[in-house]
């Protein structure tokens, strides 16, 4: 069985980040998001990985990747030339795939528990295709499934009104006959092929599509609340761990700080990680906040956030919370007369100062 992540796609809703940055590489506990979708495929023992990319972040993720030997499987790497749909992108890895069966993941996506049992199930049951669900508040925002018991009667792409609150997870197994019926769809509304309409072809051809409540949580990170979550619900499982060194602070709770990071007359309330060569100083630093490599925080609070790598906050008299920073920013207050606030940001920023 291969593995097929997509990484390609736009990114639309976590502007500005990804105008300079892949969606999929966006940190989650200092780790970005599509590393650990890897890592579920390695851990099921799927070890050749077929990875989707866009011509503008490819590159970006290639240099993060490599070839994969770091995680112990081997990836190839497949341009898709524009983010024509999740079923455009299956059929762009066609000779890829071949005949065999495989795992597409969405590589923004996030989930929880592995995928080991799931991949036993697909090969034992040998199904066309084994989709994973889970209830959600607001299903209009993903592919919908409709059931009769545990059979999959329907499925629509993010329906206006919903059949049921089953939304599709990021995670599908398929048999190589999902290529004919990738084949025999047209675009949705919003143009693109769509993997539910494709699965939906299955199941109208009288193919077998089983689905599987998960039981454990999901996230789908395309969104800004998405990752905060997806980073609170990953730091709530870390290991504590001090390698940096500390200086009349204190850490409480579950905090990792890495080898070269200095915390000096500071406190770190866990769930948090404190990136390598950080420096924090003066600082205090909430639950559920990553800190990437080289941030410097001084005389100034954050929590529940994500620093990208190389930012810089100091001398704020008013707590970051429920923030991402990309890399390198910086983020301080004018010390003299008159109080102003400078910035520099890019387009469709959002900023809500007190
Ligand atoms: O997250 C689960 C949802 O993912 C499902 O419930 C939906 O049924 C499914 O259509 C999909 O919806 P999204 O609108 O969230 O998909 P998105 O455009 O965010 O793309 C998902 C991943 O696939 C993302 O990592 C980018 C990548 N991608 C996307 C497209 C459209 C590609 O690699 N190529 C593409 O053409």
């Amino acid at each position: 069985m291969k593995g097929l992540i997509l990484s390609g796609g736009r990114g639309t809703r976590l502007r500005p980040i990804t105008h300079t940055s892949a969606k999929q590489l966006v940190p989650v506990a200092n780790k970005p998001v599509l590393f650990y979708a890897i890592e579920s495929l390695a851990q099921a023992g799927i070890d050749d990985i077929g990875m989707i990319i866009a011509p503008e972040t490819g590159e970006e993720i290639r240099a993060a990747v490599g070839d994969g030997t770091r995680f112990g499987v081997r990836v190839t790497y497949i341009v898709q030339d524009e983010p024509a749909g999740l079923a455009h992108a299956v059929l762009t890895a066609e000779a890829f795939l071949g005949a065999d069966s495989f795992v597409m993941y969405l590589g923004d996506n996030l989930l929880q528990g592995g995928i080991s049992e799931l991949v036993e199930r697909f090969r034992a049951n040998e199904p066309d295709a084994l989709i994973l669900l889970t209830a959600v508040a607001d299903p209009q925002s993903y592919g919908v499934a409709e059931l009769d018991g545990d059979r999959v009667v329907a499925l629509a792409e993010k329906p206006a009104q919903p059949r049921s609150n089953l939304a599709l997870v990021g995670v599908y197994m398929f048999t190589a006959a999902v290529h004919d019926a990738a084949r025999a769809i047209t675009p949705s509304a919003r143009g693109e092929l769509e993997i539910t309409d494709a699965i939906q072809h299955l199941i109208d051809a009288g193919l077998r599509v089983e689905s599987h409540i998960v039981r454990g949580w999901w996230k789908d990170t395309g969104r800004l609340e998405d990752v905060l979550e997806a980073n609170r619900l990953i730091l709530d499982t870390i290991e504590p761990r001090c390698d940096g060194e500390l200086e009349d602070s204190q850490l409480d709770g579950r905090v990792i700080v890495e080898g070269g990071a200095q915390l000096i007359r500071s406190t770190v309330r866990g769930p948090a990680i404190i990136g390598s060569g950080a420096r924090i100083v003066d600082a205090y630093i909430g639950p559920y906040t990553a800190i990437g490599e080289g941030c410097t925080i001084e005389r100034a609070e954050v929590e529940h956030s994500i620093l990208l790598s190389g930012c810089h906050v100091h001398d704020l008299d008013v707590r970051i919370e429920s923030s991402l920073l990309g890399r390198n920013v910086t983020v301080s207050r004018q010390a003299q007369q008159p109080r102003a606030y400078r910035l520099m940001v890019g387009d469709n920023s959002e900023i809500a100062a007190p």
